[in-house]
Protein backbone atom coordinates (compact mmCIF):
# COMPACT_ATOMS: atom_id res chain seq x y z
CA UNK A 1 0.00 0.00 0.00
CA UNK A 2 1.15 3.54 -0.55
CA UNK A 3 2.44 6.20 1.71
CA UNK A 4 0.17 8.85 1.19
CA UNK A 5 1.40 13.00 1.87
CA UNK A 6 -0.46 15.08 2.42
CA UNK A 7 -0.49 19.24 3.24
CA UNK A 8 -1.86 22.27 4.26
CA UNK A 9 -1.08 25.85 5.76
CA UNK A 10 -2.31 24.23 8.81
CA UNK A 11 -4.99 21.69 10.23
CA UNK A 12 -7.30 22.22 7.44
CA UNK A 13 -6.17 19.52 4.98
CA UNK A 14 -7.09 16.80 8.23
CA UNK A 15 -10.58 17.34 6.60
CA UNK A 16 -8.88 16.05 3.12
CA UNK A 17 -6.68 13.45 5.14
CA UNK A 18 -10.13 12.07 7.08
CA UNK A 19 -12.11 11.32 3.52
CA UNK A 20 -8.93 9.72 2.55
CA UNK A 21 -8.28 7.18 6.02
CA UNK A 22 -11.72 6.18 5.03
CA UNK A 23 -11.03 4.79 1.63
CA UNK A 24 -7.31 3.49 2.46
CA UNK A 25 -7.70 2.57 6.58
CA UNK A 26 -4.23 0.76 5.68
CA UNK A 27 -2.04 3.35 3.93
CA UNK A 28 1.25 5.23 5.73
CA UNK A 29 0.04 8.66 6.17
CA UNK A 30 2.75 11.78 6.55
CA UNK A 31 0.57 14.99 7.31
CA UNK A 32 2.38 18.18 7.26
CA UNK A 33 0.37 21.11 8.69
CA UNK A 34 3.07 24.54 8.00
CA UNK A 35 1.17 27.06 10.86
CA UNK A 36 4.52 28.32 11.22
CA UNK A 37 3.39 30.47 8.20
CA UNK A 38 -0.41 30.04 8.75
CA UNK A 39 -2.50 31.32 6.65
CA UNK A 40 -1.68 31.61 3.07
CA UNK A 41 -4.37 33.12 1.83
CA UNK A 42 -3.06 36.62 1.51
CA UNK A 43 1.06 35.74 0.89
CA UNK A 44 2.51 35.77 -2.34
CA UNK A 45 2.29 33.13 -5.02
CA UNK A 46 5.81 32.44 -4.58
CA UNK A 47 6.82 32.32 -1.24
CA UNK A 48 3.88 29.45 -0.70
CA UNK A 49 5.78 27.75 -3.95
CA UNK A 50 8.69 27.69 -1.85
CA UNK A 51 7.16 26.38 1.27
CA UNK A 52 5.14 24.02 -1.32
CA UNK A 53 8.71 22.58 -2.67
CA UNK A 54 10.61 22.20 0.63
CA UNK A 55 7.45 20.40 2.67
CA UNK A 56 6.99 18.44 -0.73
CA UNK A 57 10.77 17.25 -0.62
CA UNK A 58 10.27 16.61 3.04
CA UNK A 59 7.37 14.48 2.24
CA UNK A 60 9.37 12.39 -0.28
CA UNK A 61 12.43 12.04 1.91
CA UNK A 62 10.28 10.88 4.47
CA UNK A 63 8.65 7.95 2.10
CA UNK A 64 5.63 9.34 0.67
CA UNK A 65 4.48 8.06 -2.82
CA UNK A 66 2.17 10.20 -3.74
CA UNK A 67 1.11 13.66 -2.42
CA UNK A 68 -2.45 15.41 -1.45
CA UNK A 69 -1.93 19.30 -1.63
CA UNK A 70 -4.57 19.84 0.58
CA UNK A 71 -5.12 23.18 0.46
CA UNK A 72 -6.78 25.35 -1.95
CA UNK A 73 -4.73 28.16 -1.92
CA UNK A 74 -1.57 26.21 -2.02
CA UNK A 75 -2.76 24.12 -5.28
CA UNK A 76 -3.58 27.56 -6.93
CA UNK A 77 0.02 28.85 -6.01
CA UNK A 78 2.27 25.97 -6.97
CA UNK A 79 0.42 23.17 -8.32
CA UNK A 80 2.15 23.68 -11.55
CA UNK A 81 5.64 24.03 -10.35
CA UNK A 82 4.95 20.97 -8.19
CA UNK A 83 4.25 18.72 -11.11
CA UNK A 84 7.31 20.48 -13.28
CA UNK A 85 10.03 19.62 -10.63
CA UNK A 86 9.14 16.29 -9.07
CA UNK A 87 8.43 13.16 -10.50
CA UNK A 88 5.58 11.82 -8.21
CA UNK A 89 1.63 12.45 -8.70
CA UNK A 90 -0.01 15.33 -7.19
CA UNK A 91 -3.74 15.22 -6.15
CA UNK A 92 -4.88 19.10 -6.29
CA UNK A 93 -8.20 21.16 -4.81
CA UNK A 94 -9.96 23.62 -6.57
CA UNK A 95 -13.52 25.08 -5.41
CA UNK A 96 -16.22 22.76 -6.82
CA UNK A 97 -18.18 24.77 -9.16
CA UNK A 98 -18.94 22.41 -11.59
CA UNK A 99 -20.62 20.40 -9.57
CA UNK A 100 -22.78 23.20 -7.80
CA UNK A 101 -23.42 24.55 -11.22
CA UNK A 102 -25.54 21.87 -12.29
CA UNK A 103 -26.98 21.48 -8.22
CA UNK A 104 -28.36 25.33 -8.04
CA UNK A 105 -32.29 25.82 -8.75
CA UNK A 106 -31.98 29.51 -7.88
CA UNK A 107 -29.20 30.17 -10.67
CA UNK A 108 -26.66 31.53 -8.47
CA UNK A 109 -23.86 29.30 -6.24
CA UNK A 110 -21.64 31.02 -3.83
CA UNK A 111 -18.11 30.37 -2.96
CA UNK A 112 -16.33 30.87 0.28
CA UNK A 113 -12.40 30.57 -0.35
CA UNK A 114 -9.00 32.66 0.27
CA UNK A 115 -7.91 35.90 -2.13
CA UNK A 116 -5.27 33.12 -3.46
CA UNK A 117 -7.83 30.71 -4.36
CA UNK A 118 -9.95 33.47 -5.62
CA UNK A 119 -7.47 35.35 -7.56
CA UNK A 120 -5.89 32.32 -9.28
CA UNK A 121 -5.68 31.25 -13.03
CA UNK A 122 -6.57 27.72 -12.46
CA UNK A 123 -9.81 28.83 -10.64
CA UNK A 124 -10.97 31.65 -12.87
CA UNK A 125 -10.34 29.41 -15.87
CA UNK A 126 -12.62 26.60 -13.97
CA UNK A 127 -15.41 28.93 -13.36
CA UNK A 128 -15.53 30.11 -16.74
CA UNK A 129 -15.64 26.48 -18.38
CA UNK A 130 -18.17 25.13 -15.83
CA UNK A 131 -20.00 27.96 -14.32
CA UNK A 132 -20.65 30.05 -17.07
CA UNK A 133 -24.32 29.81 -17.03
CA UNK A 134 -25.00 30.96 -13.52
CA UNK A 135 -23.82 33.98 -11.40
CA UNK A 136 -21.15 33.14 -9.36
CA UNK A 137 -20.84 34.88 -5.78
CA UNK A 138 -17.72 35.11 -4.22
CA UNK A 139 -16.45 35.61 -0.35
CA UNK A 140 -13.11 35.40 1.24
CA UNK A 141 -14.09 33.47 4.35
CA UNK A 142 -12.16 36.32 6.77
CA UNK A 143 -11.28 34.86 10.15
CA UNK A 144 -12.60 31.23 9.04
CA UNK A 145 -9.01 29.58 9.20
CA UNK A 146 -8.11 31.86 12.46
CA UNK A 147 -11.38 30.53 13.82
CA UNK A 148 -10.20 26.64 12.93
CA UNK A 149 -6.70 27.06 14.25
CA UNK A 150 -7.72 28.22 17.82
CA UNK A 151 -10.39 25.51 18.31
CA UNK A 152 -13.23 27.86 17.52
CA UNK A 153 -15.90 25.76 15.97
CA UNK A 154 -18.94 26.95 17.42
CA UNK A 155 -20.61 29.66 19.21
CA UNK A 156 -21.44 32.75 19.27
CA UNK A 157 -17.83 34.02 18.09
CA UNK A 158 -18.14 31.66 15.38
CA UNK A 159 -21.43 32.38 14.31
CA UNK A 160 -20.89 36.19 14.41
CA UNK A 161 -17.33 35.49 12.30
CA UNK A 162 -18.46 33.15 9.74
CA UNK A 163 -22.51 35.54 9.50
CA UNK A 164 -20.22 37.90 8.02
CA UNK A 165 -18.75 35.75 5.37
CA UNK A 166 -21.90 33.92 4.55
CA UNK A 167 -25.04 36.45 4.67
CA UNK A 168 -23.81 38.51 1.55
CA UNK A 169 -24.12 35.09 -0.95
CA UNK A 170 -27.28 34.06 1.29
CA UNK A 171 -28.40 37.69 0.44
CA UNK A 172 -27.47 36.99 -3.58
CA UNK A 173 -29.61 34.27 -3.72
CA UNK A 174 -27.09 31.33 -3.44
CA UNK A 175 -29.22 27.97 -2.84
CA UNK A 176 -25.48 26.43 -3.23
CA UNK A 177 -22.51 27.14 -1.49
CA UNK A 178 -18.77 25.70 -2.46
CA UNK A 179 -16.23 25.37 0.81
CA UNK A 180 -13.03 26.51 -1.41
CA UNK A 181 -11.14 26.25 1.71
CA UNK A 182 -10.23 23.07 3.73
CA UNK A 183 -10.00 24.94 7.00
CA UNK A 184 -13.93 25.59 6.43
CA UNK A 185 -15.51 22.03 6.70
CA UNK A 186 -14.54 22.09 10.32
CA UNK A 187 -17.21 24.95 10.88
CA UNK A 188 -19.57 23.46 8.73
CA UNK A 189 -22.14 23.18 11.94
CA UNK A 190 -22.01 26.77 11.88
CA UNK A 191 -22.56 27.02 8.66
CA UNK A 192 -25.30 25.53 8.14
CA UNK A 193 -27.24 26.76 11.01
CA UNK A 194 -26.75 30.16 9.61
CA UNK A 195 -27.55 29.09 6.31
CA UNK A 196 -30.46 27.13 6.78
CA UNK A 197 -31.58 24.17 5.07
CA UNK A 198 -32.98 25.05 2.12
CA UNK A 199 -28.69 25.65 1.33
CA UNK A 200 -26.76 22.75 -0.32
CA UNK A 201 -22.96 23.15 1.26
CA UNK A 202 -20.38 21.24 -0.85
CA UNK A 203 -17.32 19.89 0.90
CA UNK A 204 -14.83 18.21 -2.20
CA UNK A 205 -12.83 16.61 0.21
CA UNK A 206 -14.74 13.37 -0.62
CA UNK A 207 -14.37 13.96 -4.03
CA UNK A 208 -10.61 14.15 -3.70
CA UNK A 209 -10.31 11.36 -2.12
CA UNK A 210 -12.02 9.13 -4.55
CA UNK A 211 -10.19 11.05 -6.84
CA UNK A 212 -6.93 9.77 -5.42
CA UNK A 213 -8.09 6.29 -5.05
CA UNK A 214 -8.34 6.70 -9.15
CA UNK A 215 -5.06 7.47 -9.62
CA UNK A 216 -3.64 5.18 -7.26
CA UNK A 217 -5.45 2.86 -8.51
CA UNK A 218 -3.97 3.27 -12.19
CA UNK A 219 -0.82 4.19 -11.69
CA UNK A 220 2.12 1.41 -11.46
CA UNK A 221 3.32 1.20 -8.63
CA UNK A 222 7.32 1.93 -10.82
CA UNK A 223 5.63 5.33 -11.27
CA UNK A 224 6.01 6.11 -8.10
CA UNK A 225 9.98 6.78 -7.45
CA UNK A 226 9.94 8.79 -4.59
CA UNK A 227 11.46 5.27 -2.82
CA UNK A 228 14.17 5.43 -5.12
CA UNK A 229 17.77 6.40 -4.25
CA UNK A 230 17.71 9.06 -6.12
CA UNK A 231 14.86 10.89 -5.67
CA UNK A 232 15.31 10.31 -1.41
CA UNK A 233 18.93 11.96 -2.10
CA UNK A 234 17.58 15.15 -4.52
CA UNK A 235 14.54 15.52 -1.60
CA UNK A 236 16.89 15.88 1.12
CA UNK A 237 19.19 18.21 -0.04
CA UNK A 238 16.90 21.31 -0.41
CA UNK A 239 15.74 20.19 3.43
CA UNK A 240 13.33 22.68 5.58
CA UNK A 241 14.30 25.14 7.35
CA UNK A 242 12.79 24.60 10.51
CA UNK A 243 12.87 21.18 12.64
CA UNK A 244 9.17 20.40 12.99
CA UNK A 245 7.19 18.87 15.53
CA UNK A 246 5.88 15.07 15.47
CA UNK A 247 2.81 13.76 16.68
CA UNK A 248 2.11 9.84 15.73
CA UNK A 249 -1.52 9.16 16.69
CA UNK A 250 -0.82 5.57 15.63
CA UNK A 251 2.07 3.90 13.76
CA UNK A 252 0.60 4.45 10.36
CA UNK A 253 -0.21 8.16 11.14
CA UNK A 254 2.81 10.75 11.72
CA UNK A 255 1.41 14.22 12.09
CA UNK A 256 4.09 16.91 11.41
CA UNK A 257 4.05 20.78 12.26
CA UNK A 258 6.02 23.84 11.38
CA UNK A 259 4.93 25.63 14.44
CA UNK A 260 3.40 24.27 17.48
CA UNK A 261 1.19 21.29 16.91
CA UNK A 262 -0.95 22.25 19.46
CA UNK A 263 -3.95 23.07 16.98
CA UNK A 264 -3.06 20.14 14.49
CA UNK A 265 -3.60 18.01 17.95
CA UNK A 266 -6.94 19.34 18.58
CA UNK A 267 -8.28 19.37 15.03
CA UNK A 268 -7.55 15.80 15.18
CA UNK A 269 -8.58 15.04 18.53
CA UNK A 270 -12.04 16.41 17.77
CA UNK A 271 -12.46 16.23 14.68
CA UNK A 272 -10.95 13.44 12.99
CA UNK A 273 -10.31 10.45 15.66
CA UNK A 274 -13.87 9.84 16.51
CA UNK A 275 -14.44 9.30 12.49
CA UNK A 276 -11.22 6.45 12.11
N1 LIG B 1 -6.67 25.51 4.02
C1 LIG B 1 -6.19 26.33 3.00
C2 LIG B 1 -6.99 26.31 1.74
O1 LIG B 1 -7.59 25.29 1.42
C3 LIG B 1 -5.48 27.62 3.29
C4 LIG B 1 -6.03 28.56 4.26
C5 LIG B 1 -5.04 29.65 4.56
O2 LIG B 1 -3.97 29.31 5.04
O3 LIG B 1 -5.33 30.81 4.29
O4 LIG B 1 -7.02 27.25 0.99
Amino acid sequence: MAAIGIFDSGSGGLSVFREIYRLFPEADYLYWSDNAFCPYGEKSREFITDRARRITSFLLSGGADIITVACNTATAASIGTLREEFPVDFIGMEPAVKPAALHTATGVIGVLATAGTLGGAKYIRTRQTYASGVRVVEHVGEGFVELVENGVLSGPEAEHVVRASLQPLLDAGADVIVLGCTHYPFLMDVIRKIAGPGVTIIDPAPAVARHLADVLASVAPSRHPASSPSATSSSASSGLLEEPHLVMPTPRIRLYSSGSPDSMIRIFDTCVAPYL
